[in-house]
């Protein structure tokens, strides 16, 4: 049912947890399963420096979070911007289609943190 791609990020997801000194903090919620998945991270000179996630939420939601934050690790935040969450499913190898919509938060939560950046920034 699951690429192996899904299995080990579910299984050994990188990035998890809160980041400290974040300038960047987004959350976003799955309407269809009430689901929650929240991202921090740190701009610095317009790159993704570091970033972490943590989510409430089903396996899949985990294996996507854990992927999105992989994929956007050291981009630029126009970069990060370009990624959408179908970017993030394939990178998986692609979810059964009733999971689908748990890759619908991963890309939107880092968009959300990439926007309070800018806020807190002043952009
Ligand atoms: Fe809620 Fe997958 S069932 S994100």
């Amino acid at each position: 049912m699951y690429s192996e791609k899904v299995i080990d990020h579910f299984n050994n997801p990188r990035n998890v947890g809160d980041l400290a000194d974040a300038n960047g903090v987004g959350q976003v919620g799955n309407a269809k399963c009430g689901d929650i998945m929240k991202i921090s991270l740190r701009v610095e000179g317009d790159v993704i420096q570091d970033i972490k996630f943590k989510t409430f939420g089903c396996g899949a939601a985990v294996a996507t979070s854990s992927m999105v934050t992989e994929m956007v690790k050291g981009k630029t935040v126009q970069e990060a911007l370009a990624v959408t969450n179908k970017a993030v499913a394939e990178a998986l190898g692609g979810l059964p289609g009733e999971k689908l919509h748990c890759s619908n938060l991963a890309a939107d939560a880092v968009h959300a943190a990439l926007n309070d950046y800018a806020e807190k920034k002043g952009n």
